[in-house]
């Protein structure tokens, strides 16, 4: 165990299934992350009260977003975790509907970088993305959404953990896709416990 002060990292998990194949391969990836002396903080959208963006702009002077839901507690957990891990289905081409109202409502980080020019540090991600298809473009829609939500508080995209042909139950996942995300999540951790030698 990591005597140095507990890191902590969000983990988000964008598919609607509580019980889903991203979950599961993100669990799997973070299996070892009490081990490593990091502490998970797991969100699942489809759990949270989360309303659509209005653009209504206010948040465009730095006023506080007026949209009353779970919004604030995410939001100021993606500004205070160490590390950020997302896991996603591909839904036509896309992260899912509850997601996607999560990344919109982001827009006041967005605000805050390209029109109050403030800045957050960087921070490490990790992600973990399923599609039922083969299709070689499987996830273009995917990465360009959460490489511009990273963007908005200053995460680059990290080089993503990609499954094509996943369309089961959890339980049904291949070995082969198990043994992936364990070690993807390895060097994910322990990448982090190096960055604070
Ligand atoms: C509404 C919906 C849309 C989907 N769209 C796609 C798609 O565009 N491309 C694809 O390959 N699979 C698509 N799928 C299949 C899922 O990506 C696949 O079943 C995946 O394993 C689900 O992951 P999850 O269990 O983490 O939610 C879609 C599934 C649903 C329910």
């Amino acid at each position: 165990m990591n005597e140095k002060a507990q890191k902590r990292l969000l983990a988000l998990h964008l598919s609607p299934r509580r019980d889903s194949n991203s979950s599961r391969l993100l669990e799997v990836a973070l299996a070892g992350a009490a081990e490593a002396g990091v502490e998970v903080i797991s969100l699942w959208p489809i759990e949270l009260n989360i309303e659509p963006c209005i653009a209504c702009e206010t948040c465009f002077s730095g006023a506080p977003c007026p949209i009353a839901d779970d919004m604030p507690r995410v939001r100021e957990l993606l500004e205070s975790v160490d590390a950020v891990a997302i896991a996603t289905p591909s839904y036509f081409y896309g992260i899912p509907s509850q997601a996607k109202a999560l990344v919109d409502r982001c827009q006041p980080f967005w605000a805050r970088k390209y029109i109050l020019a403030e800045t957050l540090p960087s921070r490490p991600a990790a992600v973990i993305e399923v599609a039922g298809s083969g299709g070689a473009r499987a996830f273009d829609g995917i990465n360009l959404t959460i490489k511009y939500f990273l963007d908005s508080i200053f995460i680059d995209m990290p080089e993503p953990l990609s499954f094509r042909h996943i369309d089961c139950e959890p339980k049904d996942l291949p070995e082969e896709a198990l043994r992936a995300a364990a070690d993807f999540g390895k060097r994910f951790l322990s990448s982090l416990i190096e960055k604070e030698k």
